[in-house]
């Protein structure tokens, strides 16, 4: 294979002209939760087969396969799953992730069960940042949207287990649901609002297969903005960076901030920046992708940081992802099944 010295490499653009900017790492595709729009418990029950540890990366493979990406732009970096905090070593990648030049932000997105266990090592070695999954408050909704697998106290025990290790302004991911949760929406902002965390409400998505996505089931952002700001006026704040997923919203009386993440009603592919890394060592150009380039076999097989940076850039260059652009279109006539959620890292 050509090689290009890495210090000759430039940031890659794809098709559409987008850099490569965010990388979302899932480090494992096991979760604790069945949630119904990702794992749904039907189709994954407790024998049901996921990656042995041995196809699973290591560490140190997904550590080599970063900072391949970071030499080609990326900045920012985001664990997640499955459940991440079901590899109880994490801490320790978090750690060797903070170490790499140029690496500006470091997240993770869970459910929060385990933080209790985890926040405060998790900020020793370095997180930067963390995502808590929490779709209602009423418990009863709650155990159904975790596959009866989890209890709302748990999470909210995790979100103080995070505040007092020393996270703050958390985001709080909630997916809605038409007829599921979208009644509990108002409570949800009730109960941060004034915290310093950020709500983020978010379009249920076409991920994956198993999900049986309707959508009908889908509560449009416009629909909810509408909803909250007729209790606390809302207004719209600018994005922090293009590429932001999230549109944001502030209350009008100084109480905080919410965010609304529209892939459906209003895709958001023309700024997309993000690749994403599944736990046995696949790249994925699109949430939404029907195939994925492996990198664990070059890996395995000895290549040198030079060729994985240009397996890594010819992928990208060659990108022309737009799937929620032209969702109806796709949906109706793209062969194959999507990859789901937990295996590509939400
Ligand atoms: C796949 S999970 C992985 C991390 C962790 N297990 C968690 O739930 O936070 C990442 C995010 O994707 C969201 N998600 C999963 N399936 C979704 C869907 N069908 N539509 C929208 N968001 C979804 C989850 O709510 C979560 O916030
Ligand atoms: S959304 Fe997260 S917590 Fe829920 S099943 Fe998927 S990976 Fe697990």
């Amino acid at each position: 294979m050509k090689t290009i010295p890495l210090d000759l490499i430039e940031s890659p653009r794809d098709t559409r002209e987008r850099p490569l900017r965010d990388l979302r790492i899932s480090v494992i595709d096991r979760c604790n939760f069945r949630c119904p729009y990702c794992m749904p418990e039907d189709q994954f029950a407790d024998d049901a087969v996921f990656l042995s540890k041995r196809d699973r990366l290591r560490f140190e493979e997904i550590e080599r396969i970063a900072r391949a990406f970071v030499r080609l732009g990326v900045r920012k970096l985001r664990l997640t799953g499955g459940e991440p905090l079901l590899r109880r070593e994490l801490p320790e990648l978090v750690r060797m992730l903070r170490a790499i030049p140029d690496v500006e932000d470091l997240a993770m997105t869970t459910n929060g069960v385990l933080l209790p266990r985890f926040a405060p090592a998790l900020r020793d070695a370095g997180l930067m940042r963390l995502t808590v999954s929490l779709d209602t408050l009423d418990p009863a909704t709650f155990r159904r949207l975790s596959g009866g697998r989890g209890e709302v106290e748990e999470v909210l025990a995790g979100i103080a287990a995070a505040e007092s290790a020393g996270f703050d302004r958390l985001k709080i991911n909630t997916v809605v649901m038409r007829g599921v949760n979208d009644e509990q929406v108002v409570e949800l902002v009730e109960r941060f609002r004034n915290s310093g965390h950020v709500v983020r409400f978010i379009e249920y998505m076409d991920v994956g297969n198993m999900n049986q996505w309707q959508g009908s089931l889908v509560v449009p952002s416009a629909e909810l903005i509408e909803r909250i700001s007729a209790r606390w006026p809302l207004r719209p704040v600018q994005r922090h960076y293009r590429g932001e997923v999230a549109e944001r919203y502030e209350f009008s009386d100084g109480a905080g901030e919410i965010g609304f993440i529209s892939s459906v009603s209003q895709p958001f592919c023309g700024d997309c920046s993000r690749a994403r890394l599944s736990a046995d060592g696949k790249m994925y150009t699109c949430l939404f992708a029907r195939d994925g380039h492996d990198l664990r076999l070059p890996l395995r097989a000895g290549a040198s940081d030079e060729q994985l940076v240009e397996l890594i850039r010819a992928r990208w260059t060659g990108r022309g992802d737009r799937y929620s652009e032209l969702r109806s279109e796709l949906r109706e006539h793209a062969a194959g099944r999507k990859i789901e959620m937990f295996t590509m890292g939400g």
